[in-house]
């Protein structure tokens, strides 16, 4: 199959073009940057309004401003605008192929459930409100979902927090590694993850399924608490998480960007798992083991 993809140069768009290479697929990659040709795609095109769509079997769609930095009002504006005005770019781009994608795959993320306590979240739980990724998540889904006037599947992926080479991770382990790592707040919120291999397979999967579409969780099974995830990391590193980061702090600090590390999601990958989707890390441990390369 013939893939178009776009945030294509970031954490997850290089091993989706790894993955799709190895299962005998070929990546169009859409970028800001053209001129800069992505290893591995069959060629880089501008991912700007105008973009053209036709023939290709599947778009899957990445792009959009990071969420790390600090939230000013402007970065906020960024967050939402490029997320939601690419994906309106890439809808019209669907909408007047000849031959348009049978599927867009669109990133989204957990965060649009909100913060849900012990609430286990499938696909068939309702979206939370009142706070800003929830909305921007909202507002991307629901820009995605006009693709299917065109008559083309949409799957929205629901994406837990990742673990890989790059990410939440590699800020992490330098923290854990001096043995300042520890929990925030009480930890008993629950944190959902998943292995950047699952995660790109995941996307892939999607383009794929044709029983498919609508929201996806893209979360490991087996979510943890933010304790549990603590203690996980620190023994495996074989360094002490004493340290705890008062939720009080954080908010008084990052009163929005808190809902990242306090926010409860406990996300269940419910549509994956009744389609016989199988995920090659389930266990944080192994997921962890993996990408830290820990010798047993
Ligand atoms: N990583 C996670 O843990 C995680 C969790 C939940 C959701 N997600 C979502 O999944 C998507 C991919 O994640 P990622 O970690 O691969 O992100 P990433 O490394 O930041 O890559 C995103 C890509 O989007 C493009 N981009 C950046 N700023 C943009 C802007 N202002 N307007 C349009 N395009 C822009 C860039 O590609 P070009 O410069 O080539 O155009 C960049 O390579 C993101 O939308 C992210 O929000 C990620």
């Amino acid at each position: 199959m013939e893939i178009g993809l776009t945030g294509a140069s970031g954490f997850l768009g290089r091993h989706i073009i790894e993955q799709a290479i190895a299962g005998g697929d070929k990546v169009v990659a859409f970028s800001r940057t053209p001129r800069r040709q992505i290893q591995g795609c069959v060629r880089t095109a501008l991912f700007r309004p105008g973009l053209h769509l036709n023939s290709l079997g599947a778009i899957v769609h990445l792009a959009g401003e990071s969420i790390f930095g600090i939230w000013t009002k402007a970065k906020k504006e960024h967050i939402l605008r490029s997320r939601v005005e690419g994906t309106r770019w890439i809808v019209k781009a669907i909408q007047g192929a000849p031959d348009p994608p049978k599927v867009l795959v669109c990133a989204s993320a957990i965060g649009i459930y909100g913060d849900r306590g012990n609430e286990e979240l499938t696909e068939r739980r309702t979206t939370g409100a009142g706070k800003f990724l929830a909305e921007v998540s909202q507002a991307w889904e629901a820009a995605a979902q006009e693709a299917t006037t065109a008559g083309t599947r949409v799957v929205t992926v629901r994406i837990a927090l990742v673990l890989g080479g790059k990410g939440a991770l590699a800020v992490m382990q330098p923290v854990f590694r001096l043995g300042l790592g520890g929990r925030f707040g009480k930890g008993d919120q629950w944190m959902s993850w998943v292995h950047i291999r699952d995660i790109a397979n995941i996307f892939l999967y999607a383009a794929k399924t044709e029983s498919l579409s609508g929201p996806v969780n893209g979360a490991s099974p087996n979510p943890v608490r933010n304790s549990e995830f603590t203690k996980v990391l620190g023994s495996l590193l074989k360094k002490p998480t004493f340290c705890t980061v008062p939720s009080a702090l954080v908010s008084t600090l990052l009163p929005e960007q808190s809902s990242l590390v306090l926010d409860s999601q406990r996300v269940i990958p419910e549509k994956l798992l009744t389609s016989g989707f199988e995920f090659q890390f389930p266990s944080l441990n192994e997921a962890l083991r993996d990408l830290i390369k820990v010798k047993s």
